[in-house]
């Protein structure tokens, strides 16, 4: 079936937004180090912009998790498929998501890097969808909520299509 694409968050206001959360989080969190954890791979854009907008101290790594197979929802499933390469423990970290759909990947993250004792753990989400929260989970840093719309770009795939777009937007199929 032909599918097209519905703008709905321009790379203007994302690059607004994301300038907005880095000075926050910097601001938060003074001169101390921060690690910056990516989840692969929808946040690697995010995550390039969220960095440099908040300076100072900070630590880079990625893990990746997989719940979505090749198609639009989820499996409810979480796989980790590559964990931290840094020891947090005592550490500042802040998990840097492209989007929380169910909660399901945070939460289960979550439970699984606080038994690591980091000093603090919190969760910075360009996207967050209200509507399709099946787990409640605190989200201290959130960009956009957006309605319940499968959306790409900037990061956001659909069968690993759409993710350099520089902007947001929803998947129409017909
Ligand atoms: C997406 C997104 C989050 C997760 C959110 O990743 O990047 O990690 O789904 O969904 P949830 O809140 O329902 O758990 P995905 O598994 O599609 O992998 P990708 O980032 O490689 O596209």
């Amino acid at each position: 079936m032909a599918s097209h694409l519905e703008l709905l968050i321009t790379a203007e206001r994302i690059a607004a937004k994301t300038e907005e959360l880095g000075v926050r989080i910097r601001s938060d969190y003074g001169d101390r180090q921060i690690i910056l954890v990516g989840i692969l791979k929808g946040s690697f854009i995010f995550l390039a912009d969220l960095a440099r907008a908040m300076g100072g101290d900070v630590e880079i790594d990625f893990a990746q998790t997989s719940s979505y197979a090749s198609g639009k929802s989820s499996s409810g499933i979480v796989q980790i498929r590559k964990d931290l390469d840094i020891n947090i423990e005592g550490k500042h970290v802040v998990i840097v998501e492209d989007i929380v759909d169910t909660g399901t990947t945070l939460n289960h993250l979550r439970e699984l890097w606080s038994t690591r004792r980091p000093k603090t753990l919190k969760v910075c989400s360009l996207l967050l969808k209200p509507a399709a929260s099946k787990v409640k989970i605190p989200i201290e840093y959130v960009g956009f909520e957006i309605p319940n719309e499968f959306v790409v770009g900037y990061g956001l795939d659909h069968g690993e299509r759409y993710r350099n777009l520089p902007y947001i937007a929803i998947l129409r199929e017909g």
